[in-house]
């Protein structure tokens, strides 16, 4: 099957993303949406669009794009990630950022995180940063890349399984360390089914 990622960056997240996920499907061409970019989609089954978030919607080139193609989009299997900071936000973005068509018809839906460099920043995207950090209660959640995200979508795209990495194991306890003994101080054991007794 022939797979098209469409994508749109403006700081490379998102273009970084979209390169690993075409590496990991191996036949998979990339577009970055422009203005002037009017992609033929007739050569591909499947369209894959890919786009940050800014502000809890898409930028515009992006907006654009899905406006005027959304009923070549609709006649292709379809998959959609978005790159943003505040991944717990994912599912909230969505209906923002794509018609209910599009999200309906959207087979593999997945956040890949984000990367969000201050220096970096357009002096206008630094000062909306800075505004947004300051009024919030919360430090703003950590801005990374999440590759297991990216493998999970290549996997359901080629309807292969997934099989998500076993879960790190519990740090050992400064006593563990010390001692090498999964005894408490009360003398009892620290083993999940130790304490309570079976
Ligand atoms: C001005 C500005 C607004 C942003 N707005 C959001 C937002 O509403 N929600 C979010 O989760 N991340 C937000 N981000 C973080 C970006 O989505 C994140 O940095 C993303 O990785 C940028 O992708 P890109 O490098 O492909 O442009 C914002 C970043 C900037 C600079």
């Amino acid at each position: 099957m022939k797979t098209l990622i469409l994508y749109t960056t403006l700081y490379g997240a998102t273009k970084a993303c979209a390169e690993e996920l075409a590496g990991l499907l191996g036949e998979a061409d990339l577009l970055a949406v422009s203005k002037k970019a009017r992609p033929d989609l007739s050569a591909y089954d499947g369209v894959i669009v890919g786009s940050p978030v800014y502000m809890n919607a898409l930028p515009k080139p992006m907006k654009q794009f899905l406006d005027a193609y959304e009923f070549d989009l609709l006649e292709k299997k379809l998959g959609i990630f978005l790159c943003c900071s505040n991944a717990k936000r994912f599912e909230k973005y969505l209906p923002y950022c794509f018609s209910f068509d599009l999200l309906e018809k959207a087979e593999v839906k997945e956040c890949f995180g984000g990367i969000l460099e201050e220096d970096k920043l357009r002096f206008w995207h630094r000062m909306i940063t800075k505004a947004i950090r300051k009024q919030a209660s919360a430090p703003p959640p950590e801005a990374v890349i999440l590759h297991e995200n990216i493998k999970k979508f290549a996997a359901l795209w080629k309807g292969e399984p997934y099989f998500p990495p076993e879960p790190e194991p519990a740090p050992a306890s400064p006593a563990e360390e010390a001692g090498g003994s999964s005894q408490t101080e009360e003398g009892g054991s620290s083993s999940p089914t130790g304490g309570e007794g079976a």
